[in-house]
């Protein structure tokens, strides 16, 4: 059988060490391999893995809104979300699903971070940020977005208040307050590009945080980013890229084969592929 991830550019991607230790793993008979599919071939490029019966496949940048126009079917999430990462081959019928709001959700609950009930401030307001906040507004007390472009958080928190109950606002990274809502946030999620690549113009200050808070970075590259290594100096909790990687891959599995994922496993896979990448960066 096999699976795969569509992307541009697609040659970093870490989907193919998670998924193929996973199958290994639960002996399922199956290879996961990226395939490099450009923006203008995208229509031809489902089309052709709908005929060559993959099985199922991730989809990543750019594709994860695009896809959704050449998909038979999708979940309410990935409606709501407007973005798809994850679609079954169903006898010929593909099905789009949504893992990364399920996926920083089970990260969270599996670090001790229970999101329900809690007060969550998200940086970000584009694909990620779009299915982190979609799941974690369903349970929580606050949600609070911040986002370079204003605009385009109002326009997510607008979206969700239609949608939720929960007190839910936003900002832009320059407010005034946002060091009043870093103090009083009981979880902050960066769900943008911020300190990707170690680009770091972060906002925050390590004094604005402190113990009992937990900090989630979505960014895995580098593993430990600024934003985490201030909320190790501030005694905060932190939860890493690669938690959310393994997680929302674990979904994407799960999706796939009816079996729980060997999340472990997975965990080891990505660590020993980061590594040799940071090493063949490096020399
Ligand atoms: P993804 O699918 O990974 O979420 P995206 O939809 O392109 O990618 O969204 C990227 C997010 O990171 C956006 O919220 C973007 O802010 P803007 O809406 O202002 O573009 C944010 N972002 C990207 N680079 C950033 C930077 N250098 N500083 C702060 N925010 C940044």
């Amino acid at each position: 059988m096999l699976y795969g991830v569509i992307g541009d550019p697609v040659d970093h991607t870490l989907s193919p060490a998670i998924q193929n230790v996973a199958f290994r793993s639960r002996q399922i008979d199956a290879i996961y391999v990226p395939f490099h599919v450009k923006p203008q071939n995208l229509r031809i490029a489902v089309s052709g893995l709908r005929a060559l019966h993959v099985r199922g496949f991730n989809v990543t940048v750019p594709h994860k809104v695009k896809v959704l126009s050449y998909l038979d079917r999708t979940d309410a999430a990935v409606s709501a979300i407007g973005a798809a990462n994850t679609v079954i081959n169903q006898n010929g019928r593909l099905c789009g699903y949504n893992t990364d709001g399920i996926g920083a959700f089970n990260a969270l609950t599996e670090a001790g971070a229970q999101p329900n009930g809690k007060s969550i401030l998200i940086f970000g307001a584009g694909g990620a940020s779009r299915a982190v906040a979609y799941t974690l507004a369903q349970t929580a007390s606050s949600i609070r977005l911040v986002n370079r472009t204003p605009a385009k958080a109002r326009q997510l928190a607008n979206r969700l208040r239609k949608k939720f109950h929960t007190d839910i606002a936003s900002t832009t990274l320059s407010s005034n307050l946002l060091r009043d809502l870093v103090e009083q946030s009981d979880i902050i999620v960066n769900a943008s590009s911020m300190g990707m690549n170690g680009n770091s113009n972060l906002p925050v200050q390590a004094k604005w945080l402190h113990s009992g808070q937990w900090v989630f970075d979505l960014v895995y590259k580098p593993s430990q980013t600024r934003l985490l290594d201030l909320a190790a100096s501030a005694g905060a909790n932190r939860i890493t890229g690669l938690d959310m990687l393994v997680n929302q891959g674990a979904c994407s599995f799960k999706l796939w084969t009816g079996m729980e994922a060997p999340r472990v496993g997975m965990r080891h896979a990505v660590e020993q592929k980061l590594l040799e990448k940071e090493y063949a960066e490096s020399s």
